[in-house]
Formats: C-alpha cells, sequence, structure tokens
C-alpha cells in the first residue's frame, strides 16, 4: 500500500495533523507493506506516481473554502510562513487518475455556526478535475488561527489514519 499525503499548512497545524495521519497509516498497514509519503503542495508532484493507492489532500479552511493568494496573505500578516501556492493550485495543475482513491482533509477554528471547509470543497475541485472518486474526509480542529490544534485532535488524526489503512487493504477505499 503506497499512499501519498499532499498538504498545505501556513501556521503548521494542518502539517501537525498530517505527519500524524501519515504515523497512523504506517501503523495500521502490514509490516513492510508499501510506503506513505507526506509531502507539502510546493514540493507535490504534478503527476501522481502509478504505484500510488491512495491520495489524501489536506489543507486550512480559508474564508469558508481552500486558500486564495489573498487569505494566504492575510495569513502571512498574521505570521504564517508565506506560501506560494495551496491545495485549490496544486488541484488544477495536477494530472487527473480516475479510479484512484482519494479522500481529503483539513483543519478549521472550532467555532459553532461557522459554515465552510476546505476538504469539503477539496474533494468538489477533485471530482470535477477528474479525479471521480474523490471523497470528503475529516475535519480537526484548531482553537484559533495560528492554532493550536485542539486537544485530541492528534490522536484522532493518527487513529483515522490507521482506519484508512485497514479500509485500502482491504480493497473498500
Ligand atoms: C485568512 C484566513 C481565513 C480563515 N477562514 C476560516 C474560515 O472560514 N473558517 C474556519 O473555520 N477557519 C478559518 N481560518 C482559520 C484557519 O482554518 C486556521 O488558521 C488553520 O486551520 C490553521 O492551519 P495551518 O496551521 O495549517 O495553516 C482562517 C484563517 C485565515 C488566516
Amino acid at each position: 500500500m503506497n499512499v501519498l499525503i499532499v498538504h498545505e499548512s501556513m501556521f503548521g497545524n494542518t502539517h501537525e495533523i498530517a505527519s500524524a495521519i501519515a504515523d497512523g497509516l504506517r501503523q495500521g498497514r502490514s509490516p513492510g507493506d508499501g510506503d506513505v509519503r507526506l509531502v507539502h503542495v510546493d514540493d507535490a508532484p504534478t503527476v501522481i506516481p502509478d504505484d500510488v493507492d491512495l491520495l489524501l489532500v489536506g489543507g486550512p479552511t480559508h474564508a469558508l473554502g481552500m486558500s486564495r493568494p489573498k487569505t494566504r496573505e492575510d495569513a502571512t500578516t498574521k505570521g504564517a510562513t508565506p506560501a506560494r501556492e495551496g491545495v485549490r493550485e496544486w488541484i488544477q495543475a495536477v494530472t487527473p487518475r480516475p479510479g484512484l482513491p482519494v479522500v481529503t482533509f483539513d483543519t478549521r477554528v472550532h467555532v459553532k455556526m461557522l459554515p465552510g471547509s476546505a476538504a469539503s470543497a477539496a474533494a468538489k475541485a477533485l471530482r470535477h478535475h477528474g479525479f471521480d472518486r474523490a471523497e470528503r474526509g475529516e475535519t480537526f480542529w484548531v482553537e484559533g488561527t495560528p492554532g493550536p490544534v485542539e486537544a485530541g485532535e492528534l490522536e484522532r488524526a493518527h487513529a483515522w489514519g490507521a482506519e484508512l489503512a485497514s479500509r485500502v487493504s482491504h480493497g473498500v477505499a
């Protein structure tokens, strides 16, 4: 089982979550069974290698959806590391691979009644772009714009990764 995790993270929270998911996937797969690769969108391939069995795509929720150049600029003024591009731009650039299982995830602040999720928007954009099996996965919560990740969320991300590994090994992802 080879898994590629493509993620965007400006304050580091989505990166922490993505790392926990990667650890969970590694723990959940059979020993010696493939590779789990975690890459930032800036370094992500635009052609998915043939041996990838599952693609995960995750990023922070900005302005009710995926980040845009303007929201990334806003994040930078709030102290985030500048980013060249985000998940939105990567999805537009990547060559679609119909039939590949793809699951999205995001981070967002835990504010009641605040709608919108990058995971949902990314799944929709991926399907529209030709990844016909893209589905929305989990949202993970952060305490505020710069973070930190809420208590218990890294453990939940780890458990979700392990669950995804077992889905793939049973051929249901
Ligand atoms: C410009 C901007 C817009 C945001 N808009 C939303 C939003 O609509 N909904 C939400 O829940 N969080 C929003 N947030 C908070 C982000 O989701 C939070 O900063 C992110 O999860 C942190 O992830 P990162 O550390 O990986 O960048 C916004 C943050 C920024 C900087």
